[in-house]
């Protein structure tokens, strides 16, 4: 299969997938059949460039990396909106890497409602418009015969969603129970070696594992739709971020954080979902946790995942949750996935 890729976004995530696609171009052709070229690249800080004959990937990268305008570069076409790049390019696929907003989804929502509807494969990190709007636009992608892939929504490249329609299919999920947040989780972490909330924060923010407004991993709306779209994937429920009950880690203090050690546990922010009956529990919050769970073990920016399952007890995974390599190696799997008929 091949790709006519358009970048909506080129920050962190979509310069991770990059790398890779560079770094990777011979083996994916070899293994899976896929290749690719990238048609266009539309961002709000680097700008928006359309070249159906295909654009230099190394360069647009190198630009991006220097904050140098990707408009310097010879184009078809310059300056279009996300919505008219989608439009106008020849792509058949579309790697949404914009923001995440998770009041009404956008402007991610609208870029991949107009992408789907054209007809065009949607590979996504955008944790906005999955977690508001997965049945919609699933349905939307089923109509127009074409794959809409979220994997790097929730713990990065890390495999969760997959596993139960790959590797585990025919055993089934009752309930999850997490660290889906890394830098909470990053920041509890600093705090039990004595670091307080704040500077835990700030190292947090530099080291880029926060998101763009921190208050979303702090008070634990991150975590709260990263559990809505694993509920609605694996439990086949249909619930929204504000369905889910949530405190975040702001009123943790140090001394909490150390009393709880002496006591032979530790504070995790913990998202977890539960089917009880036609209700639905569903919660982030943080709780002390004896070191015997292995998600108390789970420390600084790395995410875990336990799963209740019917045929094997409890699974718990382990695994990067941030990232620039590992967020856009999710979307690279996505696309394999695609390229694969899956
Ligand atoms: N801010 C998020 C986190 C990034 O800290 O986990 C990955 O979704």
């Amino acid at each position: 299969m091949r790709f006519d890729l358009a970048f909506i976004g080129f920050g962190t995530v979509g310069r991770g997938l990059a790398d890779l696609l560079l770094e990777k171009k011979e083996e994916l052709k070899k293994r899976y059949g896929m290749e690719y070229r990238v048609v266009a690249i539309s961002d709000i800080k680097v700008g928006s460039i359309l070249d159906d004959r295909g654009i230099d990937l190394k360069e647009a990268l190198r630009l991006a990396e220097a904050r140098t305008s990707l408009e310097t570069l010879p184009a078809q076409k310059k300056g279009l909106s996300a919505i008219e790049t989608i439009r106008a390019s020849h792509s058949n696929a579309i790697v949404e890497v914009t923001w995440t907003n998770i009041v009404n989804g956008e402007p991610g929502y609208s870029h991949i409602k107009t992408a789907l509807s054209l007809g065009k494969h949607v590979v996504t990190t955008n944790k906005g418009p999955i977690s508001l709007y997965y049945r919609e636009l699933m349905k939307l992608a089923d109509a127009n015969g074409v794959k809409l892939k979220f994997k790097g929504t929730v713990l990065s490249g890390t495999p969760a969603f997959n596993l139960f329609d790959g590797v585990l299919a025919g055993c089934s999920v009752s309930s999850i129970r997490g660290i889906l947040n890394g830098t909470t989780n990053y920041i509890l972490t600093e705090m039990e070696k004595g670091l307080d909330y704040k500077d835990a924060l700030k190292e947090a923010q530099r080291l880029g594992y926060a998101e763009a407004d921190p208050t979303m991993d702090v008070e634990g709306g991150d975590a709260a739709a990263k559990v809505t779209i694993l509920a609605n994937a694996l439990l086949g429920i249909n619930i929204r971020p504000d369905n889910v009950k949530r405190k975040g880690i702001t009123s943790v203090t140090t001394k909490e954080v150390k009393k709880a050690k002496d006591r032979g546990g530790r504070i995790k922010l913990i998202a977890r979902a539960e089917k009880k009956g036609n209700s639905i529990l569903a919660e982030v919050s943080p709780i002390p946790l004896p070191v015997s769970d292995p998600l108390a073990n789970i420390m600084g920016v790395t995410n875990a995942l336990t799963f209740a399952t019917d045929c094997l007890g409890n699974i718990t995974i382990v695994g990067p949750g941030a990232g620039r390599r590992a967020t856009g190696y999710a979307l690279l799997t996505d696309l394999i996935s695609i390229a694969n008929g899956k």
